[in-house]
């Protein structure tokens, strides 16, 4: 059966490039139902669409393949935008011309709109700032058509035929850097009137396109622990029922206290009773033994999880060729290049997109009912679906778990061997850290600086740990101490992955997370990991790291100052461990630090 788009929808042509799902993520915001399909679509299929929007992408209409819609959209007397390539697209199709630009014109420009009531410039000033990235430009207009937008290097900004009602612009609608590029958007989203969009309509739209994509086969899913992938279990399991669906969950014994309950305590509420919980972590934990690289333990977790997962399938017969397909909670950033999260990168490329996977997904073997949605897109249809406020506005979770966020040392360095300190009331930690500055990734020592107040967080603290790092090529963080007020020393001890440290961590880690939900601050803080070192103030002993960071999308971010009552109530809890001598405060921003540690 042909695919044929929701009723009632926006359809996106995607040209290529990442352009079609933003614009999807902005007509949601205005409540409006739209859809991406590929250039190959046939009009037919396209003839349910209340409107048609052409997206950019990085090609030019004259290169041999370049994408191509069907020209015959335009005898479906829809309304059409193109944006960019789409707009060259429009002139090409109806034989106008589009010239090779000269030059590529790059960034915010100026545009003078000479038609204010065309589509899409009602409301919006007749100068105003557009975001251009284009080479080639409209030329010759087709047939039927004005220039009703022009800049100083782009005669042709934008055009109309607006007795048929198809528009082109140059310039993207769908980035910030355009002032009224949502007015914009709106005005023809309206002239569109699509069905409205709200979760509930996604619920079910996305029902459907499951139970197509699904047929009378059932589905398997590897169920992490984290939001999206539980997300995805529970639609899973409310399209296609409980005896359709099954989920596995491998506990690491490096996930979060009472994470595995949570989550089947939340599912069970909801009558899924179909994940199985295979505790795996003695086997995790040998083979993690004496690593202590970074890339080592996250090779081993990795290839951990593929044997156990491969395993347990094996076991269950949850094959492909037995009916089978495979489920997964991917969400729409997953499946871009996130050039500053380089081992997300990596790890997510391991879990969601490594070859096998890939290979499953050209067989259509794949089901993944959330590669659409942005993060907190997905958290409103956890909620939507009767998962738990609380569980779905967990914080990020790395797929490693707390793996990373213990630190190992084999042999330890010694203190006369450390980097010296460029600054005064502190001291170098015998450990190093990974951190990201440039396009590169650091391996680098921390500075632990210490005040009289040692819960104070000042601007000059801040600014110092941007400045350190930036100018001493021998540190990427700095933190402050704030279970010692004057200078110590801190020594480190040779430590693997063990079940025991791994236990502390979870203790230390989920006493943050009480102090701080209580605080009220949980959900202002973008992720706040708690770090376990191999070192401290007494020899043998370890140390803690709280890392709370405020961040969008987590490629850059910032370090949360906590109230200093909440820092002092979860140092002194946490100075209550057995072994834990010295409790920190990461201060550094991303860069030159990362979020995690490692
Ligand atoms: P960094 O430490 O690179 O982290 O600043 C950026 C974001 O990515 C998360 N992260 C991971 N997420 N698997 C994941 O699913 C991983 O291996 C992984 N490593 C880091 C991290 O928690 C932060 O939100």
């Amino acid at each position: 059966m042909e695919h044929t788009v929701h009723p009632g929808s926006i359809a996106i042509v995607d040209f290529g490039g990442q352009y079609a799902h933003l614009i999807g993520s902005r007509i949601r915001r205005l409540g409006a139902f739209s859809e991406i399909v590929p250039p190959e679509t046939s009009a037919d299929q396209l003839k349910d669409a209340t409107g048609i929007i052409l997206s950019g992408g990085p090609q030019s209409v004259y290169d041999a393949g370049s994408p191509q819609a069907d020209p015959k959209i335009f005898e479906l007397g829809k309304p059409i935008l193109g944006i960019c390539y789409g707009h060259q697209w429009i002139a090409h199709a109806l034989q106008g011309t589009v010239k090779p630009g000269k030059t590529k014109e790059y960034g915010r420009a100026q545009i003078t709109i000479t038609n204010p009531t065309a589509i899409p410039f009602p409301g919006v000033p007749p100068e105003t700032t557009v975001w251009m990235s284009h080479g080639d430009a409209v030329q010759e207009l087709p047939r039927g058509f004005q220039v009703t937008a022009t800049s100083e290097d782009c005669p042709v900004a934008a055009m109309a035929n607006v007795e048929r009602r198809i528009f082109g612009i140059q310039f993207h609608v769908e980035v910030t850097h355009t002032t009224h590029g949502q007015q914009m958007l709106s005005n023809f989203v309206d002239l569109c009137n699509p069905a409205p969009w709200n979760m509930r309509s996604y619920r079910d739209h996305i029902g459907n396109e499951l139970k197509a994509q699904v047929g009378d086969r059932k589905v398997f899913m590897l169920v992490s622990g984290g939001v999206d992938s539980t997300v995805a279990f529970t639609l899973l399991n409310e399209v296609l029922g409980t005896d359709r669906v099954q989920g596995l969950l491998v506990d690491t014994g490096l996930m979060r206290k009472n994470e595995v309950k949570m989550i089947e305590a939340a599912l069970g509420k909801l009558g899924i009773n179909n994940l199985k919980a295979v505790d795996a972590s003695s086997e995790f934990f040998a083979a993690l033994g004496t690593a202590t690289e970074p890339e080592e333990k996250r090779k081993i977790i990795g290839d951990m999880f593929l044997s156990v997962q491969r395993r347990v399938a094996e076991e269950m017969a949850l094959t492909g060729e037995k009916g089978w397909l495979l489920g997964q909670g991917t969400i729409y950033p997953d499946t871009i290049e996130t050039g500053g999260t380089k081992h997300a990168d990596k790890i997510k490329t391991h879990h969601n997109r490594v070859e096998a996977i890939q290979k499953m997904m050209e067989q259509g073997l794949v089901v993944e009912p959330l590669k659409e949605l942005y993060k907190d897109e997905v958290r409103k249809l956890g909620e939507e679906l009767g998962l738990p406020h609380d569980l779905v506005w967990r914080h990020p979770f790395p797929g490693p778990g707390l793996g990373v966020r213990i630190l190992c040392t084999k042999e330890p360095e010694a203190i006369a061997s450390l980097p010296k300190s460029p600054i005064e009331q502190s001291s170098v930690l015998p450990v190093k850290s990974v951190g990201v500055q440039g396009d590169g990734r650091t391996y680098r020592h921390a500075i632990a600086v210490f005040r009289n107040d040692p819960l104070m967080i000042s601007e000059e603290l801040i600014q110092l740990a941007t400045e350190v790092p930036n100018k001493y090529k021998d540190f990427n963080r700095v933190l402050l101490c704030t279970s010692h007020s004057s200078p110590v020393e801190f020594t480190a001890s040779a430590m693997g992955m063990t079940k025991e440290r791994a236990d502390s961590l979870r203790e230390a880690d989920a006493i943050v997370d009480e102090e701080v939900r209580k605080a009220g601050l949980h959900e202002q803080i973008w992720q706040l990991p708690v770090v376990l070192l191999p070192c401290g103030v007494v020899t043998g002993s370890q140390s803690i790291v709280l890392r709370p960071i405020a961040s969008i999308d987590a490629m850059t971010a910032d370090a949360f100052v906590l109230p200093s009552s909440v820092t002092k109530v979860i140092t002194e809890r946490i100075l209550k461990f057995p072994g834990i001598s010295a409790v920190l405060y990461d201060l550094t921003s991303k860069p030159p630090g990362t979020i995690e540690w490692e």
